[in-house]
């Protein structure tokens, strides 16, 4: 049975159109004006890159500049994808075989967990605590893993929460991995977004031997755009995914590649996480205000990183009933929480524009004032 990416589908299908849009996931995006300024790449030697087949697994300066974001890591720990999607479909594929199980933290954004779903594995889902700032119970996580486990999936920091995972929480991950020799697969996508501090997530990589790592440049960077992700891994699993990267893609595109190396030399990439953790930090600010505005109704754990916000709704309606009716009646789009099984909640991103963020918010506002006095 085909299971479809229930998250994706709802926003392929309402988010082009839709007038406001705080569905997304990462930061305002830059333009390749704002990349070049910050990065120094010259735009007019940049016409004359040569638009042929690239190499495969990734142009090696790229795999090199990533390598160095990961102590320990060489150029052929990295596998250049077409985002941190075609990474975790790779992933699936590479280390997941029908019949095995796998280990994952919700709520969550499905798509390891549904590539896997798909191959016929079976997932456990252990329940991250609404009540306790989403954290995750070291024993259950001990408790769900078995001789079937072949992956603990984590997503640090999470989608949808924010939340990133504290000492304890990630020893018990380890831990419950080594116990049965899973793999760690860890999408990191959002470090470098942080909201309350300077310091960037730190990696699951180096924690433990049998550990994947996923990233792109759609989050802290602010190019989703590019569908530029990669992989950094042990050498043989690496290669076992770039003979996957073959069918799937061939290659990464050539621009998305010779851009993602400019991003990713210094000073600029600094100046590029700087600009999103600003954004970050404005914009939750302003969100925070207009929950303000109806005491009583929504509630929310502050992200510890990320541009998104999954806000507590204390209202007559279900979260897609809300949602749904925001898009008709408001053109506003947000993720209702049942997207992450997850009722009474809804996905809110807010690294925008202040104009643009506060119009929305006022609407949702508004929104909010007729369901009330319709209740
Ligand atoms: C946790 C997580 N992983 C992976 C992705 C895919 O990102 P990319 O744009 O790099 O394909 C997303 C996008 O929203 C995400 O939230």
């Amino acid at each position: 049975m085909f299971h479809p990416f229930d998250v994706e589908q709802f926003l392929s299908e309402l988010e082009h159109g839709v007038s406001y849009n705080f569905s997304e996931s990462g930061v305002h995006p830059m333009t390749l004006r704002e990349l070049a300024g910050m990065t120094g790449l010259d735009l007019e030697a940049f016409m004359d890159t040569l638009l042929d087949y690239p190499q495969v697994n990734g142009f090696a300066l790229l795999r090199e500049r990533i390598a160095s974001l990961y102590a320990g890591a060489g150029a052929a720990n990295v596998m250049v994808t077409v985002g941190a999607t075609e990474a975790n479909t790779l992933v699936a594929n590479t280390l997941l075989a029908p019949g095995d199980s796998m280990v994952a933290f919700r709520p969550i954004y499905e798509q390891l967990t549904g590539n896997a779903r798909n191959r016929g594995v079976t997932v456990r889902y252990v329940e991250m605590d609404p009540f306790n700032s989403w954290r995750i119970d070291g024993a259950a996580v001990a408790a769900a893993v078995d001789e079937t486990t072949k992956v603990v999936h984590v997503i640090n920091p999470n989608n949808p929460t924010g939340r990133v995972l504290d000492a304890a929480e990630r020893a018990a991950i380890v831990s419950a991995a080594q116990k049965v020799g899973a793999w760690i697969v860890s999408d990191e996508v959002y470090a470098g977004t942080e909201r309350d501090t300077d310091i960037t997530t730190r990696s699951f990589w180096g924690d433990y031997d049998k550990v994947m790592v996923l990233n792109s440049m759609s989050k802290a960077y602010g190019l989703p755009g590019l569908r530029l992700g990669w992989l950094v891994g042990p050498e043989p699993e690496i290669t076992a995914t770039w003979r996957r990267h073959e069918y799937a893609a061939v290659a990464a595109s050539t621009l998305s590649m010779k851009l993602a190396e400019a991003v990713l030399e210094e000073p600029g990439r600094n100046a590029i996480v700087a600009r999103a953790r600003s954004l970050i930090r404005i914009g939750f600010e302003t969100l925070t205000e207009a929950l303000a505005v109806h005491p009583g109704v929504f509630s929310v754990t502050p992200p510890q990183a990320s541009a998104m916000s999954f806000v507590r709704f204390d209202l007559p309606v279900d979260s897609d009933t809300l949602a749904r009716r925001l898009h008709a009646e408001k053109d506003v789009l947000v993720i209702p929480g049942d997207k992450f099984h997850v009722e009474k909640h809804f996905r809110f991103s807010s690294a925008l524009p202040e104009a643009y963020l506060r119009e929305g918010l006022r609407r949702l506002n508004q929104m909010v004032a007729e369901i009330l006095s319709q209740a």
